[in-house]
């Protein structure tokens, strides 16, 4: 390998920028070049490539966000598509593939490396923490931190009106963020996709903790179809429960931004250092992944199986703690 692109695709995710550094300069230490492809698979498509250098990743290991811009391409979905990606690069002379993004990024990479036999390497840049293989997705820490922060000032206005709050989460159709984020704050519930908490089960909770010693509850919620967000949850309980002065937050995009936290920086940077180790080691079609510390390579068909198992003992942890 000569030449390696990276590119970040899907929604972003804090410490993608420090993933991106952790790429290039890894790479330019072995003497491969690199250049950076923009808009992810969009850039591919059109051409929106530069030489990268040491000094094109300096001073954005803080920063939130991702400085090659991100997109989703639905042109790349497309047969025509992969095959003008595929022109592009090979124009460029780029003959092996970073991909940074969640679970629809590493699908279009696992899709385009089957045609074009293309060496393409992984790494799971997600707020999410929703792809399978690994504990910890680039950027779940600092959105479940940031998701803790917003928490701990909606509960002193909660406690000053004795009122009960829902508040959605992002997390797709994942419950990492609500679950642990929950769990962080102190919240008494948290409504996930994986799980599924009965109306007269949630108000039986929050009845039980106002007539003992609450006087305000909050409740976390999985933005999700299965949910169904918490707007609809609170209009269920509130219409039931008319003793209860119901409110509700929607964080939303806030939960993307903000400057990555060092476990995030951490994770990229040694996440990015294995997939080009990776990639000179013959690897192809795999995401990088993290178990119990030590870094492994997950096939990018097990990665994105979307049924990454949310463990029960949080869940139990989350019932007790909220007596
Ligand atoms: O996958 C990351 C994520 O933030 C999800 O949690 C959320 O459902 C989605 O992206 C939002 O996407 P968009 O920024 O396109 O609205």
């Amino acid at each position: 390998i000569k030449c390696i692109g990276v590119l970040t695709s899907g929604g972003d995710a804090p410490g993608m920028n420090a993933a991106i550094r952790s790429v290039t300069r890894t790479a330019i230490y072995h003497g491969i070049r690199v250049k950076g492809i923009y808009r992810g698979y969009k850039g591919l498509i059109t051409g929106e490539i530069e030489d990268f250098e040491t000094q094109h990743v300096s001073n954005i290991i803080q920063r939130g966000g991702t400085i090659l811009k991100t997109a989703r391409c639905p042109e790349f979905c497309t047969v025509e598509g992969r095959a003008l990606a595929h022109e592009t690069m090979r124009a460029h002379g780029i003959d092996a593939l970073v991909v940074i993004g969640g679970d629809g990024s590493l699908s279009g990479a696992r899709e385009f490396a089957e045609e074009y036999d293309i060496p393409i390497v992984g790494l799971p840049g997600t707020i999410d923490n929703d792809l399978y293989g690994t504990d910890l997705t680039i950027g779940y820490d600092t959105a479940l931190n940031t998701i803790v922060s917003a928490v701990d000032k909606i509960r002193d206005t909660a406690s000053s009106h004795e009122r009960l709050f829902f508040v959605e989460v992002m997390g797709r159709e994942a419950g990492f963020l609500a679950l642990n984020g929950a769990i962080a704050s102190g919240a008494e519930a948290a409504i996930i996709p994986e799980y599924a908490f009965e109306k007269d089960q949630l108000a039986e909770t929050i009845e039980n903790g106002f007539r003992k010693t609450k006087n305000s509850s909050i409740v976390l919620v999985s933005e999700s179809e299965s949910t169904g967000g918490a707007m609809k949850v609170a209009e269920r309980v509130e219409k039931e429960y008319p003793q209860f002065d119901v409110r509700v937050v929607i964080l939303g995009h806030i939960q993307r931004g903000g400057s990555p936290s060092a476990q995030d920086r951490i994770l990229a940077s040694r996440m990015g250092v294995a997939a080009i180790e990776a990639l000179l080691e013959g690897q192809r079609n795999v995401m990088i992944g993290i178990v119990n510390d030590a870094l492994v390579y997950v096939p990018f068909s097990k990665a994105i199986k979307k049924n990454k198992p949310i463990d029960e003992d949080l869940v139990d942890a989350l019932r007790i703690l909220s007596i």
